[in-house]
């Protein structure tokens, strides 16, 4: 099962605000977002999906909580205390591929367990508090890249 982190990336780093917005409305990466994950299981921190507010449509969607009590009026969410469980039960499912979908937090766990990250590439700089975890450059390879309005979409491949 490949994992793979998708994430859209500002100039400065930053992913995302302090109360949970992105700082930005970009549709495009939105829509690319879309594509690339339907029919296929999404995993985010806690605090991404009560930004989210409800889970996305025609994907698995999984949320990490250290929070054991944690309860949404959702039948279609799974909720995990850790990475590792939501990894197992995708691989159970014998998923080809999951998606670790944010934020700032489970990047940051996830970075060291990926095989590719899918990171579109913002043009501007973004005014925010959470940003994307510091990783060694050289430890990945560039199979791909698209450029589009605004930002540019990076396929990379662990070394
Ligand atoms: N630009 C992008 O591509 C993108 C994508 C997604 C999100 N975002 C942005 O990122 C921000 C949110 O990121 P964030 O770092 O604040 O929070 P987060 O990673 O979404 O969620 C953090 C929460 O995840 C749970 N968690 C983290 N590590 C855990 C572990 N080891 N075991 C169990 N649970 C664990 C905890 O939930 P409990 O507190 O319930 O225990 C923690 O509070 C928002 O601003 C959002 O808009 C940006």
């Amino acid at each position: 099962m490949r994992k793979i982190i998708i994430s859209a990336v500002a100039k400065n780093g930053v992913i995302g605000k302090n109360n949970g917005e992105l700082p930005w409305h970009i549709s495009e990466e939105f829509k690319h977002f879309k594509e690339t994950t339907l029919g296929s299981p999404i995993i985010m921190g806690r605090k991404s999906f009560d930004s989210l507010g409800k889970p996305l449509p025609k994907r698995e969607n999984i949320v990490i909580s250290k929070n054991r009590a944690l309860n949404y009026p959702f039948n279609d969410l799974k909720i995990f205390n850790n990475l590792d469980d939501a990894f197992n039960y995708c691989l159970n499912k014998k998923y080809e591929k999951v998606f670790v979908i944010g934020g700032g937090q489970i990047y940051s766990q996830a970075i060291n367990l990926v095989d590719e990250m899918i990171i579109s590439r913002l043009d501007f700089e973004a005014k925010g508090q959470v940003y994307f975890p510091k990783y060694n450059q050289n430890d990945w390879e560039t199979v791909r890249k698209v450029k589009r309005e605004q930002f540019e979409i990076f396929w990379y491949k662990r070394k």
